[in-house]
C-alpha cells in the first residue's frame, strides 16, 4: 500500500512542476510568471536608482578643494625630523655611520626649503612679512581664483640646525638638531594664548610674540630635568615657534608650493651616556589640545640616547 500511496505522490510532483491541463510551470501560467518578473525588475531597478541617486547629491554637496566636514578632523599634530623607530634616536658622534640616517632624513625633508625651489623670480611664493605677523586669508576654498600664493621659509632660518654649514647638524659634535613641524590641516589658524603667560613654562615668558604658537621642549621627567642642558631654537625672526602668517593652509590643490613654517631645535649639551635622556616638545595656543590617547596632538617626545665609545 505504501508503494502505491509514493507512487501517486511522485504523479502530483511531476504535475507540480509541468501541469499540462493547465499550462502551468510551479503552479503558475506563463503570464503569472511574466508578471512577477517583470515586478522585481521593477522594484530592484528603483531600488538600484535611489541608491545611485543619493550618492551624486551627496557628491554634488562635497568640494574637491575643502572636505565637509572639518570638525572630524583632530586638531593637528607636532612631529619631528627625523622621525624614527619607537621615538629613539640614539648614536655615537664618534662614529658616522650611527647618525649618518638621521642626516639623511633630514637632509632630504629641508630639500624643499632650498632656495633654489623658492626663487624670488617664482610666482607661486609671495613676498610676506620675515617677522611674525597675522594670518594671510588667500581668499575661498575653489579654484575660482586659480592656484594661491605660499609664503617663502628659508632655510638659512634654521641657522646651525640648517644642515648648510655643518651638514651633520650638530650630531658630529653630540649637539643633535631635531627639526619640528605643526602637521598641516587644510584650513585650521592655531590661535596663540589671549591671556599670555599664566599657562606658558617659565622659559617662554616674555619671549614670544603675538603672532606666533610657540614651542618648547623640556625633560619629560622630573628626575631628567637637569640632563637636558643647554636647548638653542632657531625659526623665522630667531623666535621659538610658528608664525600665524602660514595659515590658513588652503590644501595641495589650491597651494602646491605651500612650505610649513619650522622651527629647529638644538640640544647643546644634553647628558650622554646614561641610557638616554626623553624630552617633551608642546606647542601653546588656544586651540591646541593635548590628549592622553594620541601622544602627537599638541606635543611629541623623544629620546636621545648618546654613547662615546
Ligand atoms: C655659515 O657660515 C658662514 C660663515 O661662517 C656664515 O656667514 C653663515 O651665516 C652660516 N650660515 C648658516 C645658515 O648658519
Ligand atoms: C653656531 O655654530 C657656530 C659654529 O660652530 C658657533 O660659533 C655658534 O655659536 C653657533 N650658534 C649658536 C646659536 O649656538
Ligand atoms: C582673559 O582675560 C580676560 C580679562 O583679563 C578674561 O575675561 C578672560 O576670561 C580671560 N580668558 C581666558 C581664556 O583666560
Ligand atoms: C650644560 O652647560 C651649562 C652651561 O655650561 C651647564 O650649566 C649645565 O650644567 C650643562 N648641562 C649638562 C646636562 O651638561
Amino acid at each position: 500500500m505504501a508503494h502505491g500511496k509514493a507512487k501517486e505522490g511522485d504523479g502530483n510532483w511531476k504535475k507540480f512542476i509541468w501541469n499540462s491541463e493547465k499550462k502551468e510551470f510551479l503552479g503558475r501560467t506563463g503570464g503569472s510568471w511574466f508578471k512577477i518578473l517583470l515586478f522585481y525588475v521593477i522594484f530592484y531597478g528603483c531600488l538600484a536608482g535611489i541608491f545611485v541617486g543619493t550618492i551624486q547629491v551627496m557628491l554634488l554637496t562635497v568640494s574637491e578643494f575643502e572636505p565637509k566636514y572639518q570638525d572630524r578632523v583632530a586638531p593637528p599634530g607636532l612631529s619631528n625630523i627625523p622621525q624614527v623607530l619607537k621615538m629613539e634616536i640614539s648614536f655615537d658622534p664618534g662614529n658616522p655611520t650611527t647618525y649618518e640616517k638621521y642626516v639623511k632624513l633630514m637632509e632630504n625633508f629641508l630639500k624643499r626649503y632650498d632656495s633654489e625651489n623658492q626663487k624670488d623670480t617664482d610666482t607661486d611664493f609671495d613676498s610676506c612679512p620675515v617677522v611674525p605677523s597675522g594670518y594671510i586669508e588667500r581668499g575661498k576654498y575653489d579654484e575660482s581664483a586659480g592656484t594661491k600664493k605660499s609664503c617663502r621659509f628659508h632655510r638659512t632660518w634654521l641657522e646651525n640646525c640648517s644642515g648648510l654649514n655643518d651638514t651633520t647638524f650638530g650630531y658630529k659634535d653630540g649637539k643633535p638638531c631635531i627639526i619640528i613641524k605643526f602637521n598641516r590641516v587644510l584650513g585650521f589658524k592655531p590661535k596663540p594664548l589671549q591671556n599670555g603667560s599664566e599657562s606658558l613654562p617659565e622659559e617662554l615668558k616674555g619671549r614670544t610674540n603675538p603672532f606666533l604658537i610657540p614651542l618648547h621642549c623640556a625633560a619629560k621627567k622630573e628626575e631628567d630635568i637637569d640632563k637636558i642642558g643647554i636647548v638653542e631654537y632657531y625659526g623665522m625672526g630667531g623666535f621659538a615657534g610658528f608664525p600665524l602668517q602660514y595659515y590658513p593652509y588652503y590644501g595641495k590643490l589650491l597651494q602646491p608650493k605651500y612650505l610649513q613654517p619650522l622651527v629647529a631645535v638644538q640640544f647643546m649639551n644634553i647628558t650622554q651616556d646614561v641610557g638616554g635622556v626623553r624630552i617633551e616638545c608642546k606647542v601653546y595656543g588656544e586651540n591646541i589640545y593635548y590628549s592622553d590617547k594620541d601622544r602627537f596632538q599638541g606635543r611629541f617626545d623623544v629620546k636621545f640616547d648618546i654613547k662615546r665609545s
